[in-house]
């Protein structure tokens, strides 16, 4: 089975080819240089970028093949105008083609991205935790289109306090990676950081991380050094989001855990979560790099489950900004 697919929800215009479940082409365009001049995404200049891009990004994606057997697209959840734009691609060419359409949900879309074929698959069930610009959450996944969210955030996503943290640090926007290379050097030891952990185990919650980073800031002024600041910054983070999905894996009776979305590029956060997870014998999964970050690979991946039990949604698929995990 041949499956293209097609991720505009956010700010990067992304199509992918799968064959047999495998990763084919999966071709990313990025607005980050666009919306940087502003700090943040327009939505609006967003919708129009991935007017602009999703015919070249198609066209790579597809290389010399011809029609896929179905087409999986991001359809929720996201900014609504850019959303649409690869939802009209996608209908279009569902038309055109007379193949069966998918919409898939972002989030799921995430928390399936490591089963390409070919590489090791996480048993089932098992715990996702999902850490992107807009979400950190601890998923129980039970099957492909079963899913149970035991702990979400409460005010920033782990992202967002990555990039509010490289901000006040200068290092412009998204800050993650940056911050990250700035860290490589820091001692994350230098200055104490709160580790936000609200009793019921069932919340993240990084806003007063946020506050404690602009405090230091202000405080050390011109002292300050950027790279220990850097450094205790991300181990304040990946220690707030080890300890809890450690906790989840125990109280869930889970054997295995996968690492997804944005921030699961982090290297800090990869390699403790790994080596936590090789103290209590339980099987660790991320996928490469170019699969963290918004891409349309896990999109195809995520549909092709729905696919292959010969579900498809008709041309009324709408786009929507919030919706829950779907359920299949
Ligand atoms: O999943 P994603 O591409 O978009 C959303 O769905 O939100 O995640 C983007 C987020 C940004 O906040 C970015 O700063 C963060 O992922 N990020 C990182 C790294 N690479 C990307 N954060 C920390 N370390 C990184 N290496
Ligand atoms: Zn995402």
């Amino acid at each position: 089975m041949r499956v293209l697919g097609i991720e505009t929800s956010c700010d990067e215009t992304a199509a992918a080819w799968l064959v047999d479940g495998a990763v084919v082409r999966n071709v990313i365009s990025s607005q980050v240089a666009l919306h940087a001049q502003w700090g943040g995404i327009v939505p609006e200049a967003a919708a129009r970028a991935h007017v602009e891009a999703i015919l070249p990004v198609l066209s790579e994606a597809m290389g010399e093949d011809g029609p896929p057997d179905g087409i999986a697209v991001t359809n929720r959840p996201g900014l609504v105008g850019a959303l649409s734009v690869g939802v009209s691609a996608a209908k279009a060419l569902a038309t055109l083609w007379r193949v069966p359409l998918v919409g898939v949900h972002h989030i799921e879309g995430h928390i399936l991205s490591p089963f390409a074929a070919g590489e090791p698959q996480p048993p089932f069930p098992h715990l996702c935790l999902v850490v992107s610009g807009g979400h950190t959450e601890l998923v129980r996944v039970d099957a492909p289109g079963q899913y149970r969210i035991l702990a979400e955030t409460v005010d920033d996503a782990a992202g967002e306090a990555f990039d509010k943290g490289a901000r006040l640090l200068g290092l412009g926007y998204p800050g993650g990676r940056a911050l990250q290379e700035l860290a490589r050097d820091g001692d994350a030891k230098r200055y104490a950081l709160p580790r936000a952990l609200p009793g019921d185990g069932a919340k993240f919650s990084f806003s007063g991380l946020k506050t404690a980073m602009r405090l230091l800031v202000d405080r050390e002024g011109e002292t300050l050094n950027r790279a220990d600041a850097a450094a205790s910054l991300q181990a304040a983070i990946v220690d707030a989001l080890v300890r809890k999905a450690l906790r989840a894996l125990d109280e869930e009776g889970l054997k295995a855990m996968t690492l997804v979305g944005g921030v699961a590029a982090n290297e800090s956060l990869r390699e403790t979560l790994r080596a936590a997870c090789n103290r209590v014998g339980a099987e660790f999964f991320t996928p490469p790099f170019d699969r963290c970050t918004d891409n349309a690979a896990m999109i195809a991946i995520a549909g092709s489950f729905r696919l292959a039990r010969g579900m498809a949604d008709d041309l009324s698929l709408d786009v929507m900004p919030n919706a829950d995990l779907p359920a299949y």
